[in-house]
């Protein structure tokens, strides 16, 4: 027998999501609808089509190792099928079809899907499931002996129908010669003047084929995104799942409800996540981890045993093992903090390489700065980075001590083990083993309060 193909329809328009973005491009979980249903079908076969159309290059960019179809006018699924005609001539073996925004469902409720369709020898079959609220979707209409005569959809149906509560989860089996044949038969003589997919079904229940329904048992995993209502309805299944799976790896999380992790995002065993935490991205964290509440971390890669204390910001930085930041932090675009390094209260660090060992505790602007080993950086310290047209380096070396309250005027370097007295405005590069003192030059005036209240 050939193998299987799947074709995922994903050129729709996204009108009831009032967006100017394909539907399929919006994000459940930290991936596009379309994405996650390429990933599941991907346990199934290898051979993936997407057919393609509004916002057709950033679909293509969202989704890898498939092969695109354009459909140039988005008038309905059947068209959309018929837009991939092309590259399953030949092909006589069975076709999976998916739309490209009903993101739960999963590969093993499919792999049951295959085995039943194939068991029965069904010429086409399709996943139904009962739902309290069948609004908006596609009616099952079944005859006596159990297969399916037709599918109606909502728009187009009579009252009888609209109490049906099995819907049409828009996935499909079909032989693919017959699936194609029966396409060229379908009109668009409904309320939405389009060409349904659907119709195929009733067409070939019409020619007498068997046309099997497979009742998925979780309705979950087939709810199909038209809303925003809907798409966060989905993002808070998927973040369940997540968090489901992480716990299960051996990560605490203290409150599911209120964390957001993405499906991307990697925890190690043993930390320990607080509630009302963001971790989006390609995000890597070790294990024996802590990130206390209210922080969000992006992209970012974060070592064992290393702590985010409340509020803090991590985007598209690296933090090393032992290291502890917060409360209050923000790093941000490809910040790097060697081990054990210590970045405290309303620290911010950008573009910054701070070695192992040092420590910023407070209220300090650190950018584009190259900072040593075991360096101090003292209270309120700035690097004065920007000159309104360049940015500029500073360079801090091993076992320096930068006293509170200084600016550092970039481009300037202090050198190993030296000193910049607090409160000073270094301008010049300060030699290694060196003090450096950069501030008005304390003058007290004796008795001057005295002879001003004489006069
Ligand atoms: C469709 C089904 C409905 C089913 C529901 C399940 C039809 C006619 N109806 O309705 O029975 O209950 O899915 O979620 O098939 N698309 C294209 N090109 C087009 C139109 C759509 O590629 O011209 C794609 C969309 O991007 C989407 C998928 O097909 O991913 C489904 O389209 P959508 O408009 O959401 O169909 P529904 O009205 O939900
Ligand atoms: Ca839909």
């Amino acid at each position: 027998m050939e193998k299987l193909k799947v074709l995922i329809l994903a050129a729709g328009k996204s009108t009831r999501m009032k967006s100017k973005y394909a539907k399929v491009l919006h994000r459940a979980g930290g991936r596009t609808l379309v994405d996650h249903v390429v990933r599941t079908a991907r346990g199934l076969s290898g051979d993936i089509v997407v057919v393609v159309g509004h916002s057709a290059e950033q679909v293509k960019a969202s989704v890898s190792e498939v092969t695109f179809v354009d459909q140039k006018e988005q008038i309905g699924t059947g068209h959309a099928v018929l837009a991939a005609r092309e590259v399953f001539s030949g092909y006589t073996g069975q076709v999976l079809v998916m739309p490209g925004d009903v993101p739960m469902i999963t590969a093993a409720t499919l792999e049951a899907f295959l085995q039943f369709h194939s068991d029965i020898g069904f010429r086409a079959s399709v996943l139904t499931a009962d739902i309290d609220n069948p609004h908006g979707y596609g009616r099952i209409v079944r005859r006596n002996n159990n297969e399916v005569e037709a599918i109606v959809e909502d728009r187009d149906a009579n009252p009888d129908v609209l109490k049906i509560r099995e819907i049409n989860s828009g996935i499909y089996l079909f032989d693919a010669a017959v699936l194609f044949e029966s396409l060229s038969k379908i009109r668009n003589d409904n309320a939405q003047r389009e060409y349904y997919l659907t119709d195929v079904i009733g067409i070939l229940a019409g020619q007498k084929e068997k046309v099997g329904a497979f009742k998925v048992r979780s309705a979950e995993e087939i709810l199909g995104i038209n809303t925003r209502q809907e798409l966060a309805a989905v993002d808070r299944v998927m973040r369940r799942r997540k968090c489901e799976s992480l716990m299960t790896d051996g990560v605490t999380i203290v409150d599911p409800q209120t964390t957001y992790i993405d499906d991307t995002v990697q925890i190690g065993a043993d930390s320990v996540v607080y509630p009302s935490v963001q971790i989006y991205g390609q995000t890597v964290i070790g294990e024996d981890a802590t990130i206390h509440s209210f922080s969000r971390i992006s992209n970012s890669k974060i070592g064992t045993k290393s702590v985010v204390l409340e509020g803090c910001i991590v985007v598209d930085s690296t933090i090393g093992d032992d290291v502890s930041i917060g409360p209050y932090a923000h790093l941000r675009m490809g910040t790097t903090l060697g081990d054990t390094a210590r970045v405290g209260n309303f620290v911010e660090i950008k573009k910054s390489a701070i070695g192992a060992g040092t420590k910023s505790m407070h209220l300090a602007y650190l950018g584009d700065a190259t900072i040593g080993k075991n360096v101090n950086v003292g209270a309120g310290v700035i690097t004065c980075n920007y000159d309104g047209v360049n940015k500029h380096a500073t360079v801090i070396e091993d076992g320096a001590f930068v006293g509170t309250d200084s600016q550092l005027i970039a481009p300037v370097r202090i050198g190993k083990d030296a000193y910049v007295a607090a409160g000073s405005s270094i301008t010049d590069d300060v030699p290694p083993e060196s003090l450096a003192i950069a501030r008005g030059k304390q003058v007290n005036k004796e008795g001057w309060v005295r002879a001003r209240r004489k006069k």
